[in-house]
């Protein structure tokens, strides 16, 4: 797994550094008042426990879940619930430990996936699920959004192994599939409005996503 913000990279460091459980603990005990995510989201949390509690935090409190820094917080959330409205501690919690329980199959890297995607781009037992940053909300969402996509795409039409992709469902990400002769096939999710909305699979044979 790769990812290259440094506050999402301290989630995974700290659940596969065998501090998943001190960090589910510490969900669960967290007293969720806006003077306490005030004061945790301006710290400037050097211990990696510290920061990996403050991006889960942020995640879960910040509109929309955005993570990039300085967005502001949730006022209304669900159902007028104001900045609790998606803390779901017991769900992290589980989640964490069901994490921790297979941290031995996962190799994480905080670093560029471009860079690991070339590293074994060679090898035909290598499968790749890539999940970049949206074309055009990753601004937005995210301290990291300046990929080039078309290079990304460029670079997936070269790996031997097996991928998909999901992207937004935009006209320019269609042609960029085409140019790379990938198929592409639109699909359901939910939107952080539960709105229903499309997103785009991308992968070299897509027949299993149309039965
Ligand atoms: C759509 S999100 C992926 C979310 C992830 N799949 C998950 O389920 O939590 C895109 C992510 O790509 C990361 N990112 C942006 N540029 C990157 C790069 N060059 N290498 C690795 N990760 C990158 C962003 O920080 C962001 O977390």
């Amino acid at each position: 797994m790769v990812e290259l913000d440094r506050d999402v990279a301290a989630v995974w460091r700290t659940i596969l550094n065998g501090k998943g459980s001190r960090l589910a603990e510490r969900i669960l005990g967290f007293d969720l008042t806006i003077d306490n995510v005030k004061r945790i989201l301006s710290s400037n949390n050097s211990i990696l426990e510290d920061r990996a509690f403050a991006a889960l935090l942020r995640n879960r409190v910040q509109h929309g879940g955005i993570m990039a820094p300085g967005a502001s917080l949730m006022k209304k959330g669900e159902n007028g619930n104001g900045i609790s409205s998606r803390w779901y501690a017991d769900t992290l919690a589980k989640r964490i430990k069901a994490i921790t329980g297979i941290k031995k199959r996962i190799e994480f890297r905080n670093e560029d996936g471009l860079k690991t995607i070339k590293e074994f781009a060679s090898q035909k037992d290598s499968v790749f699920f890539v999940d970049p940053p949206y074309t055009i909300a990753g601004k937005r969402l995210y301290r990291h959004s300046e990929i080039d996509h078309e290079s990304l795409l460029k670079v997936m039409s070269m790996v031997k192994g097996d991928f998909l992709i999901t992207y937004d469902n935009t006209t320019e990400v269609k042609e960029w599939a085409e140019k790379y002769g990938f198929e592409y096939e639109t699909v359901a999710m939910k939107s952080r409005q539960n709105s229903n909305k499309s997103e785009l699979l991308i992968g070299r044979d897509l027949d299993w996503a149309r039965h």
